[in-house]
């Protein structure tokens, strides 16, 4: 099976989790996006969607599927969405998408944070894939040394193409720290939130998943936290 069909298994295999008459988190990136179009043939049992980006909110809708603000919503049963990495213990980096902090925010409303991913994003240990950290752009230079004595290498994530710095749906730019093995992922989190100018990190650790769908050469397993 290729990778996309492995996010295509489990985006189907996410269904089983949506609430009927409920409203709905949903994240970002290429696996949210088959999730989003597994949740359109659904659509008339969900009272309507909370998005984690602009990119996301446009699909949803591109579908018909109504899209609330967060603002309106006092509870949301289930936020679905992928991840870069994740441990046997639910803790994820996010972010390769750039929508962290909006998928931050929406996880931490909602009840239940179910992940889909690819069997290729389960890891021992956090870190492989450079840690995504949003940052306010006066405060890039700064946050960049403060990661620096962490033991990171950080670098400024540019548009495609170009030199200019990539900014976020939040007008915020990402700081992407390869270099990082993230034993204490909890304690690298309220490490790294203590930064002052960090806007996010990337890492999903005290709100981590609940359950992760992994599509596997077996099938899809399911992983309980
Ligand atoms: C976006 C994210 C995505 O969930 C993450 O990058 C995984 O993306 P994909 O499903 O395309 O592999 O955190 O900010």
């Amino acid at each position: 099976m290729t990778q996309d069909e492995l996010k295509q298994a489990v985006a189907r295999a996410a269904i089983d989790y949506v609430v009927d008459g409920e409203i709905i988190g949903v994240g970002t990136g290429s696996t949210a996006n088959f999730f989003i179009d597994e949740l359109a043939k659904i659509k008339d049992r969900i009272k309507g969607t909370v998005a984690s980006s602009e990119a996301t909110a446009a699909r949803l809708r591109g579908h018909g599927i109504p899209v609330f603000d967060l603002n309106e919503v006092e509870s949301i049963a289930v936020y679905i969405d992928g991840a870069d990495e994740i441990t046997d213990t639910g803790a994820m980096i996010k972010g390769g998408g750039a929508a962290l902090t909006r998928e931050k925010i929406v996880a931490s409303v909602s009840k239940q944070f179910v992940c889909i991913a690819d069997g290729s994003k389960l890891v021992r240990t956090l870190g492989a894939f450079p840690l995504p950290v949003e940052v306010i752009p006066m405060a890039r230079a700064a946050v960049m040394r403060k990661l620096r004595e962490l033991g990171g290498q950080p670098r400024l994530r540019t548009k495609a193409g170009s030199e200019d710095a990539f900014i976020t749906d939040n007008g915020g730019e990402i700081i992407d720290v390869a270099g990082m093995e993230i034993a204490d992922p909890t304690g690298v989190e309220t490490q790294i939130n203590g930064i002052v100018g960090v806007i996010a990190v990337g890492l999903f650790a005290q709100r981590g998943a609940n359950v992760c769908l992994l599509g596997t050469a077996d099938g899809v397993k399911t992983l309980a936290f």
